[in-house]
């Protein structure tokens, strides 16, 4: 836990009175309406056994009923104990017999412009022989599966066919390293690996299946015994015999009856690391029955999804996002959920909008990176399509901007979308707060009120209440049917890291202020995680790469504001014995860190310092390097500094 994690620290200076009543035709056919959504609220705080119970039994199909909603022993939760269903059952099967069947389920747009539709009833299809086939490679129920592929449908269908048999997968995006993808192998012991030659990324192709070689080699990640392989970029790629096969040639061979493992409730769907203010990543464990239901309801809620919509979210299914909200949520909710492989680019700075249009897409989720790269090509760019068909916009990972936020309103949702941004984490599963779109007004800049059984609370360090518009720490107070079960392998930095800060309250590493009205204002994170272009680094995983080149003594890293990437990264390095820095070392750290971690990783700049700013204890004060980067006076306390004159040597550099 930083220094800066105490809730004095966090100071909002936003001053927002802007405030947009949902319109009152969207109100009136909302899914959820105002009355209904505080009636909600009360419910789920009165008896949330029951709320939740309901929900469970109305809206999934389970094979055999729990015995008991939760079983709560702090920190660790069971939900819907001794129940027993299957998500890709929820997601697929049960859409079957009734007109879904030959609904869109998956819409996807490659980026060199191909394009494929899977109804409901192709989509089952091909996840049961997809099924079978991992199975013919022995995996079975309980095992893991890692998951490092670009934003195609495959990714979607390994996905469910893992949940169709019980294995649980651990999506590695596809823009990690062979070392980052090799750690989380090794950490989720995976069996096998499904990966594909390559991804389009812009204007470029990626190689991903030479990065599972290199993660693989030397038996440095002894637990996988198979690889399976989309053919994409046509790249001239090894297989090794016995160990790699091509996923259209074990595909077909493969019979599409492969009926649902019977889960239960609490078994492992899938694990996602992901970057705290420690170690390594951490791998967050989602289990069945609480995710399903929680994703279901939250898509159904915030998404105001209707049975005709096309919705689309635009993440990478490398992330919870993609995960809650391309495949699980969506799909559970039989939706037409579309999927892109490209990304916005000068070379093409239309791409989305050409999808809004081609689709007639009606629910639009996105980031605030992204809509500030919209910004930066002009609104020009968007007026030249038709985006008459969107009804709802999101927007979800960092704080939005209310001038982003604006523009987002006026520019893509031409003044007529209410505009959800929802704050969630890869812990909490799904969306925990957010403003419901046809149930409340929508306060630029502010995610807004919990969601039915969350209770949030602004503490202080000592897990008191601060009062209404006073900065603190964001925690949540009682156990919710999404939220993380454990941190894999490792119970005890599951209970420390989210249970020990505020002790016996979830700790969520944010700061936020609750306004007058109640409605949440997020203001970032509090810990040593980094925020770049919503992707979440902890600032030790970057120092660690950087450390691990030769030339580097030490390192700090900090995150310092971006125009367009919210956060980037300063880090701050001292060389080994009498090296100087020079541009083309920087470069070469850069690219280090690069190959250590990923492309995401990348040191916006690197400084060299003869020294770095400690305590007396030998504690680096990152707080001052902050204000050191984003070319702020240095604010606060210095007296605990052991050497005063490595502020003045930094500042000169
Ligand atoms: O700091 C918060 C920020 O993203 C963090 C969670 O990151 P991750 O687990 O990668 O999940 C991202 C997508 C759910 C949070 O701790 N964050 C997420 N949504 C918002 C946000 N910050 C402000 N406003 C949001 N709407």
């Amino acid at each position: 836990m930083s220094a800066t994690a105490d809730s004095s620290a966090i100071e909002s200076v936003l001053q927002e009175d802007r405030s947009f009543e949902p319109p009152a035709e969207f109100a009136a056919q909302a899914r959820v309406q105002a009355q209904q959504f505080w009636d909600m609220t009360e419910a789920a705080k009165a008896d949330p056994e029951q709320f939740w119970g309901e929900l469970a039994e109305r809206e999934l199909h389970w094979f055999q009923p729990w015995e008991k909603v939760l079983d709560w022993n702090l920190p660790f939760a069971k939900w819907f104990v001794g129940g027993k269903l299957n998500l890709s059952y929820n997601c697929l099967d049960r859409h079957l017999d009734s007109p879904r069947r030959n609904k869109a389920a998956l819409i996807w747009e490659g980026e060199p412009g191909d394009s494929r539709t899977l109804t409901y009833a192709q989509l089952h299809r091909e996840v049961c022989q997809f099924a079978n086939a991992l199975k013919s490679l022995g995996v079975q129920k309980g095992d893991r599966v890692g998951i490092y592929l670009p934003m195609i449908p495959e990714a979607a269908i390994a996905m469910l066919a893992c949940a169709r048999i019980g294995a649980a997968h651990s999506v590695i995006f596809g823009g990690f390293s062979a070392e980052a993808l090799r750690d989380r192998l090794n950490d989720a012991e995976a069996k096998a690996v499904i990966t594909a030659d390559g991804g389009f990324r812009k204007d470029k192709i990626v190689s991903l299946k030479p990065q599972v070689d290199l993660a693989l080699a030397d038996g440095k990640a002894p637990s996988v015994e198979s690889v399976l392989v989309v053919r994409r970029t046509q790249q001239a790629i090894e297989m090794v015999q016995g160990r790699d096969h091509w996923w259209h040639e074990l595909q077909p061979q493969m019979s599409a009856d492969c009926p649902a493992e019977v889960m239960d409730s609490e078994d492992l769907l899938f694990i996602l690391y992901t970057s705290g203010t420690t170690g390594t990543p951490k791998g967050v464990v989602h289990t069945t029955g609480g995710y399903n239901l929680y994703t279901h309801m939250t898509t159904q809620w915030v998404f105001d999804l209707k049975e005709t919509d096309v919705y689309w979210c635009t993440a990478d299914v490398g992330w919870i996002t993609g995960h809650s909200y391309i495949v699980y949520g969506p799909l559970s909710n039989g939706a037409t959920s579309v999927m892109f492989e490209g990304a916005p680019r000068p070379s093409k700075p239309g791409a989305l909008w050409e999808v809004v249009e081609k689709y007639g897409v009606n629910i639009f989720y996105t980031a605030p990176t992204a809509i500030r790269t919209f910004i930066k090509a002009g609104e020009d760019i968007p007026k030249q399509y038709n985006l008459s068909s969107l009804r709802l916009l999101g927007t979800v990972g960092e704080p939005i901007n209310p001038d982003v936020w604006m523009w987002y309103r006026r520019v893509i949702g031409g003044d007529r979308c209410p505009i959800v941004d929802t704050w969630w984490q890869t812990e909490t599963g799904g969306i925990a707060i957010t403003t419901l779109p046809g149930a409340a007004a929508s306060k630029p800049g502010a995610a807004g009120f919990p969601l039915p059984g969350i209770q949030t609370d602004i503490v202080d360090r000592a897990g008191n209440s601060v009062p209404a518009n006073r900065g603190g720490l964001l925690a949540i107070r009682a156990p919710w049917p999404g939220m993380l079960r454990n941190v894999y392998g490792d119970p005890e930095r599951f209970r420390r890291t989210y249970f020990g800060t505020i002790e016996g309250v979830y700790f969520a590493g944010d700061g936020a202020r609750k306004d007058e009205e109640g409605y949440h204002w997020i203001m970032g994170r509090v810990d040593d995680v980094i925020n770049v272009s919503g992707h979440r680094l902890g600032t030790m995983e970057v120092e660690s790469a950087l450390v691990s080149h030769p030339a580097v003594a030490e390192a700090a890293v900090v995150g310092r504001p971006d125009d367009l990437k919210g956060e980037a990264i300063a880090a701050f390095v001292t060389l080994e014995g009498t090296q100087q820095g020079s541009n083309s070392l920087a470069d070469e750290l850069k690219q280090h860190v690069v190959k250590e971690i990923g492309a995401i990783a990348r040191p916006s700049e690197i400084h060299f310092t003869e020294a770095l700013p400690k305590t007396r204890s030998g504690k680096i004060m990152r707080r001052l390097l902050r204000n050191l980067a984003a070319g702020e006076a240095i604010a606060g306390d210095t007296s605990t500094l052991e050497d005063r004159s490595v502020l003045e040597s930094l500042r000169l550099s």
